[in-house]
């Protein structure tokens, strides 16, 4: 079966559409890759034109149109210890202030947007080896959120290619994870790990984010390079809404924040404070 084309009309119909659900800002020149991503699916799917899918996914109420979408259009890429700078910046620096600040002895962490879960199972094998033993006194959990239902079924699963441990620590690589049964190519976080991290489907674009209690961190890294200046600018006032005084926002170290449009005091490059 031949792939279809895709015309510049449908084009901006269905970038539209995903600018509007999603805030990810597709330009014209990614033309190629909405026609990559989407073209197998649109034909497979019994589609005869990408104007047909489209017209289906502003009318399915089930969510299954936009859920093909999402996991096809949203780029997944990360890996473990990803800009380990922050993750030494968290456990040296950050996480000694905020617990000499705790009032109580839990943390809120958030990591927003963590496709397949690489970053918060960091996070957590972070905080277990900074804890030790006292991590029990702790409530510590780690909230990861994304859109895509197939990169988070991935973080939930917990199974990675043996190879992508490399940058870990030789000790975390035995204590965090376990073999795969008949599958040698592959670990699996341990169950006491995943037990650390609660995984969520949630669109950043979410008219309300409606969380209980503020968070102490939240890591939203290579998630707004996806978006414009106005949808990003928008975004980092509800993060700061959403942390408590003297929190930490990080984000992706080719991402910067308009300080001029944000209240976040800059500590260092991708890390941010509310005063
Ligand atoms: C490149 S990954 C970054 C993963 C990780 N934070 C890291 O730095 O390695 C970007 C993730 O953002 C998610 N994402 C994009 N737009 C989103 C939105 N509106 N709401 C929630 N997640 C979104 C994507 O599904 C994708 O998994």
């Amino acid at each position: 079966m031949r792939m279809k084309e895709i015309t510049t009309k449908e084009f901006f119909l269905l970038s539209g559409y995903i600018k509007e659900a999603y805030g990810i800002n597709l330009k014209e020149e990614k033309k190629a890759l909405v026609k990559g991503r989407l073209g197998n699916m649109v034909t497979q799917q019994g589609f005869q034109s990408f104007t047909d899918f489209y017209e289906y996914l502003v009318k399915d109420r089930t969510g299954k149109a936009s859920r093909d979408l999402v996991n096809r259009i949203t780029t997944n890429h990360t890996y473990f210890m990803r800009e380990k700078e922050h993750f030494h910046f968290f456990q040296q620096e950050v996480l000694p202030a905020l617990i000499k600040e705790a009032g109580t002895p839990d943390l809120r962490i958030w990591s927003a947007g963590c496709s397949s879960g690489e970053e918060p199972y960091t996070l957590a094998m972070l905080l277990e080896d900074y804890f030790k033993q006292g991590k029990k006194q702790w409530d510590t959990k780690i909230l990861a959120t994304d859109l895509s239902e197939n990169a988070l079924a991935k973080g939930k699963e917990g199974r990675y290619p043996a190879a992508s441990l490399s940058p870990l620590p030789e000790s975390w690589k035995s204590r965090y994870f376990a073999k795969v049964p008949k599958d040698s190519s592959r670990v699996e976080i341990t169950a006491a790990l995943k037990g650390e991290v609660i995984f969520r489907k949630f669109n950043l674009m979410e008219d309300r984010f409606s969380f209980k209690k503020p968070f102490d961190v939240i890591f939203c890294r290579n998630v707004m390079i996806y978006f414009d200046e106005e949808t990003k600018n928008k975004l980092v006032q509800r993060f700061y809404d959403q942390l408590r005084p003297g929190g930490y926002l990080f984000i992706g170290h080719s991402e910067t924040i308009d300080r001029r449009c944000s209240p976040f005091q800059y500590i260092k490059p991708a890390v941010y404070k509310k005063g």
